[in-house]
């Protein structure tokens, strides 16, 4: 984008913010027009765009074709084994419309809600845009979640259906899902759920119930033609579950025109989209927001050819990523930190051995970016003239809201620099007042988003006030990110990492409750804490500390087994990217007087730093214990 561009898109929204995203928002196509914008009347339950009607589907889909886009590419799929499949907008239009007519006739309607749990092929973003077409809403479930996560977010939501696969190609192998779900969904324990429908990608053998329907059966009945009408801009059209800070993900509901809005304005932008000629690939899965935002709806809406990638880096070798870039001619790459030091560390031979001259832009997402590794990306992966868009946001803000836009201002090593136009944020202290801004900047504070922006979680699935407690009773009036920030001497806001119990993981987003609970559940175990201890590769790594029952230590086998026991319990329970790095049996953990864990400590020895203040704690020879074991070498 010409820095010109940009700047007019800051000064727009500047002079009229409300103007501005309605703007934005009519670049979409409505069913019904709008005439209001916004509504914070009853704050923090924002309507945006109220009267409106829109379909998400029809958007990413039919108003390509008919706008005479339909032989443009939108998927580049590459499966892992190497098998690979093209849908021009045409083609995917096609497949959807019968999608949503089996969904129809498996007695689907408007409001419903759908669980879909599947590897990353093409059919995964034909069965979200299905669900969207018909106004029913879908919660995904990563497929890397284990059958009891997703069991209880099928619960949550009360799905009636689930959409699966038999499984998927990960690492060099097949892997099964429709056997997870089956787990999940034994001793009828699912109640609301009436039928499972199975893609059928790995041809591996699974157990067909009357319950279950392949796929390629039902869309082989299912009529071609269908309608999209629009629904309510307001009405829900999706469900994510994210960690919090209690054991219970939540489940962040996110509604249609004000979600299309946000995330079309910021792939257009944030990205320089050229629909005609970049050829996009963001790497994440659609089992996380970045995957909904980024690869489903953000760029199908904006016409945009995409490649989607079914595995993992290294398979069959990490050259396959590199190979990926060159062989569709990526323009606009968009990953993780997490992946980029994992290369850093491999060695840059790996990526110079391809050509990657078509890159333009690189984005960063899910962690803060050390200066290192944003040079490293740049240079090496960008050859040095590519941009790069650190990109800050969260499931529940459904888009970009911090970032630079190419070419509108120097970018930084580090730093997400500025709010997108159209989007306010803050820094505040403890009592929420905003930081005081000196000219070499500010100290760290927590972030807030101060006014209501289109793609704005509209609540959390089922628990109105959990919604107000979490994210709008701290400071009020304001959206309260949890995430540390502070101003650089330029204005400039560098993020500094959540400050509540959430841990960031390779990117992906964990609680530390969710797995002390899965700890705890584990009959060895009577008392867990878990904390989010730093990794040169991973930004954090999941370290648990756990103290034994008495009755179970007779039965249990020895310390470094009880560990690797308890490790895998936690994949089970939640999935492998909970598994946490090292666990340590310990015979007391440190507390208040009041009994509150002091993770504070814990994470100290994690990290392998002396331990802080401990005067507030009841016992104070309990960190002593837990440090000298760990110098004794006596942990998993
Ligand atoms: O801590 C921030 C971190 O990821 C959190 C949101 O996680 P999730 O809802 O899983 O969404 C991830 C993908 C948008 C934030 O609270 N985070 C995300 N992007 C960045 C980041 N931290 C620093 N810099 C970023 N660019």
């Amino acid at each position: 984008m010409d820095s010109n561009s940009g700047n007019s898109l800051y000064q727009s929204a500047q002079s009229d913010r409300l103007a501005f995203w309605a703007d934005q928002a009519r670049a979409l196509h409505w069913h019904r027009p709008f005439t209001k914008t916004l509504d914070w009347s009853n704050a923090p339950f924002a309507t945006w765009f109220e009267d409106g009607q829109i379909n998400a589907s029809y958007n990413a889909l039919d108003r390509h074709v008919i706008e005479g886009r339909g032989n443009r590419i939108a998927l580049l799929f590459e499966g892992e084994p190497g098998d690979t499949q093209t849908y021009t907008y045409q083609e995917l239009l096609a497949e959807t419309k019968k999608a949503a007519n089996a969904l129809l006739g498996l007695g689907i309607q408007s409001g419903d809600r759908v669980a879909i749990y599947m590897p990353m092929i093409p059919e995964t973003v034909i069965a979200i845009l299905a669900v969207a077409r018909i106004g029913a809403v879908h919660s995904v479930v990563f497929g890397g979640f284990s059958s009891d996560s997703l069991r209880s977010r099928i619960n949550d939501a009360q799905a009636k259906l689930v959409i699966t696969a038999d499984g998927g190609f990960r690492k060099g192998k097949a892997y099964g899902l429709k056997e997870a779900v089956d787990h999940a969904l034994a001793d009828e324990s699912c109640p609301s759920i009436e039928n499972v429908l199975v893609v059928q990608r790995t041809k591996q053998d699974v157990l067909m119930t009357s319950k279950d329907i392949w796929w390629h059966d039902a869309l082989a009945k299912a009529d071609h033609e269908h309608i999209a009408v629009g629904f309510d801009a307001e009405h829900p059209l999706f469900i994510l579950y994210t960690s919090g800070t209690t054991g219970k993900p939540k489940g962040i509901l996110h509604t249609t025109g004000g979600y299309l809005t946000g995330v079309s304005y910021t792939h257009k932008n944030v990205f320089d989209l050229k629909a005609e000629t970049d050829v996009y690939w963001c790497t994440a899965d659609v089992g996380w927001i970045t995957g909904h935002s980024y690869v489903v709806y953000g760029p199908l809406t904006n016409g945009a050819t995409q490649v989607i990638y079914e595995g993992t880096p290294d398979s069959p070798s990490f050259e396959r990523w590199w190979q990926i870039i060159a062989k569709y001619k990526v323009s606009i790459f968009y990953t993780a930190p997490t992946a980029i030091r994992t290369f850093m560390k491999i060695g840059r031979e790996i990526v110079d051995g391809h050509d990657l001259s078509s890159l333009r832009v690189l984005g960063s997402v899910g962690e803060p970016i050390n200066p290192e590794a944003w040079h490293w990306y740049r240079e090496v992966v960008g050859g040095g003239r590519c941009e790069i868009v650190d990109t800050w946001w969260q499931t529940e803000t459904g888009s970009i809201m911090i970032s630079p836009i190419p070419g509108a201002f120097k970018t930084k090593p580090g730093s997400a620099q500025r709010p997108l136009p159209g989007i306010t944020v803050g820094i505040v202290d403890e009592n929420g007042v905003p930081v005081k801004t000196t000219p070499k900047g500010s100290e760290a504070g927590y972030l807030t988003i101060d006014e209501p922006w289109p793609s704005m979680l509209r609540g959390v699935w089922g628990d109105p006030e959990r919604f107000k407690e979490t994210y709008w009773d701290r400071f009020p009036g304001k959206y309260f990110a949890g995430d540390g920030a502070r101003f650089d001497e330029d204005g400039d806001i560098w993020l500094l990492g959540r400050i509540d119990d959430v841990i960031k993981v390779s990117g992906h987003r964990l609680s530390t409750a969710e797995i002390e609970s899965a700890l705890v559940e584990h009959r060895w175990v009577a008392e867990a804490a878990v904390v989010g201890a730093k990794d040169e590769i991973t930004e954090q790594a999941v370290v648990a500390f756990v103290i034994l029952r008495q009755d179970a230590l007779d039965d249990a086998p020895g310390e470094a087994n009880i560990a690797k026991i308890l490790r895998s319990w936690v994949s089970e329970k939640i999935g492998a990217i909970a598994r946490p790095r090292q666990i340590m049996v310990v015979a007391e953990l440190p507390k208040t007087r009041s009994g509150k864990i002091m993770r504070r400590l814990l994470k100290d020895v994690a990290e392998g730093r002396p331990v802080g203040d401990v005067t507030t704690l009841a016992d104070s020879s309990v960190m002593k214990a837990i440090d000298a074991k760990l110098h004794s070498g006596a942990t998993d």
